[in-house]
């Protein structure tokens, strides 16, 4: 079966998390990743929190299934010309250099469409322009500037980052999404053009609905579904941590089940959905508020809202996090246990829907891996191994044009 960017051909000059997230996905979906690395070290999480000595880590082949890997030198003369020799044969360049590197090598806006007018060229930045778009920057910086550390957390506890990386792995989705929709107009403009992210604005874009809360507080003075509200807490000049209330317009809550003395993970997520709040009075045996006038209506529950969770705790404790799943699901209830990596892991409908693989690797075995999320019934997603640093560089060069001798000349001038 074709894959739906066959054809399209990726310099992939990326490196770390958030530009091989975005190639990644690129590659998944059929395009052509040729990943340039400089020889010897190659991208830097080759080498980062590894667990097998002298072998590619985790973290680097996570991030870049189903790429080609070639070294080159681009500061030195003769890696250049093959740098430009690689722009004009490519449809996209994809990079996340600090601020200015890709300038400071040679290889400008303006430079690049002298080379290749189609050419896409697709960066992600820290910030965009303004006074920090200097900044190099990491997952946690952009969780911070973005708005998502001041709202995560516990009113009296410091901000908090999320282990789901959404600076940076947030930043690749979207710049992915820039990248095809640019290939897209070039069907019909005929030119490429940039594609920028800045990592600032796609974890503020995922915290939109923080952004919201803002305004809202901004006019009323008061967030009715947060937890200080019920807590009689006073709201200050900004959106406060929610701690685990619900982001939506349904009230939620992380509750204890059978089993959290000794298990970390034995709670779950408890919408109380307001369509199904009779279903919740029945199930944990406390049918009085059905009509009570402090619980009938989500506006009258808002004040009680510690209350009736903790009530709802009463019960979900009396359980394991799958029975309280199991039993909530017969009445349409939604919910949702907090799953341990080991038991995401673990999970064989995980495994069956492709969201978790195994791939084999010619020097670390074989490992899981998270799969392609999206999916396309025309372009199944087929998860290959990362390549080793510089696997590929004779056969993309030979590609290109270039003969062994210049091959070899160039390995000589450690050009490649
Ligand atoms: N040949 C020659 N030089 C190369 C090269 C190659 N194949 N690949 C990289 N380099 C050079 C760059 O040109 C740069 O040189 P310069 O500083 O002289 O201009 C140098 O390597 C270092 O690159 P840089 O991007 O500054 O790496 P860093 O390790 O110092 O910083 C980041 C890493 C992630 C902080 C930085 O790249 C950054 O802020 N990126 C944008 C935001 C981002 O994506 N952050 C999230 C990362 S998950």
């Amino acid at each position: 079966m074709s894959k739906a960017l066959e054809g399209i051909r990726i310099l992939d000059f990326t490196h770390v998390q958030s530009g091989p997230t975005c190639t990644q996905l690129l590659a998944w979906f059929g395009a052509d990743v040729i990943k340039v690395e400089r020889a010897g070290e190659g991208d830097a999480t080759r080498a980062q929190l590894r667990d097998i000595p002298g072998v590619d880590s985790l973290y680097f082949t996570m991030l870049n299934h189903n790429k080609r890997s070639i070294t080159l030198d681009a500061k030195r003369p003769a890696g250049k010309e093959v740098l430009e020799t690689l722009i004009r044969d490519c449809d996209v360049l994809v990079e996340n250099f600090a601020p200015g590197a890709l300038d400071r090598m040679g290889f400008s806006w303006e430079r690049i469409q002298a080379l290749n007018p189609r050419m896409v060229v697709a960066s992600v930045k820290g910030f965009g322009p303004g006074p920090y778009e200097h900044c190099k920057v990491y997952e946690n910086v952009a969780q911070c500037t973005g708005g998502a550390a001041s709202t995560t957390g516990f009113s009296d506890g410091p901000p908090v980052v999320t282990g789901a990386q959404i600076g940076d792995s947030g930043s690749g989705l979207h710049l992915a999404l820039g990248i095809v929709t640019a290939l897209f107009q070039r069907t019909t403009s005929g030119r490429g053009q940039r594609v920028q992210t800045a990592m600032q604005d796609a974890v503020l874009n995922l915290c939109r609905v923080k952004l919201r809360d803002q305004q809202r507080l901004e006019r009323t003075g008061v967030m009715e579904e947060y937890p200080q509200f019920g807590m009689g807490e006073e709201f200050g000049s900004a959106v406060p941590r929610a701690g685990n209330a619900s982001g939506g317009g349904q009230p939620g809550s992380i509750l204890r089940c059978k089993g959290w003395e000794t298990d970390p993970n034995a709670y779950i997520y408890f919408i109380a959905q307001a369509a199904v709040w009779p279903a919740i009075c029945q199930v944990i045996g406390h049918e009085g508020w059905i009509t009570h006038p402090d619980f009938a209506t989500p506006r009258a529950r808002l004040p009680h809202l510690i209350d009736v969770f903790s009530r709802i705790e009463e019960w979900t404790r009396l359980h394991t996090k799958f029975e309280v799943m199991a039993i909530l699901n017969q009445h349409d209830i939604p919910c949702g246990p907090i799953l341990s990596m080991k038991e995401i892991a673990d999970d064989p409908s995980l495994r069956a829907t492709g969201a978790i693989v195994e791939v084999a690797h010619p020097e670390r075995g074989s490992y899981l891996t998270v799969g392609n999320p999206i999916k396309l019934s025309d372009s199944p997603t087929d998860v290959r191994r990362s390549p080793l640093l510089g696997e590929h560089t004779e056969e993309v060069l030979g590609q290109l044009g270039y003969s062994a001798e210049q091959i070899a000349a160039l390995r000589a001038e450690r050009a490649i």
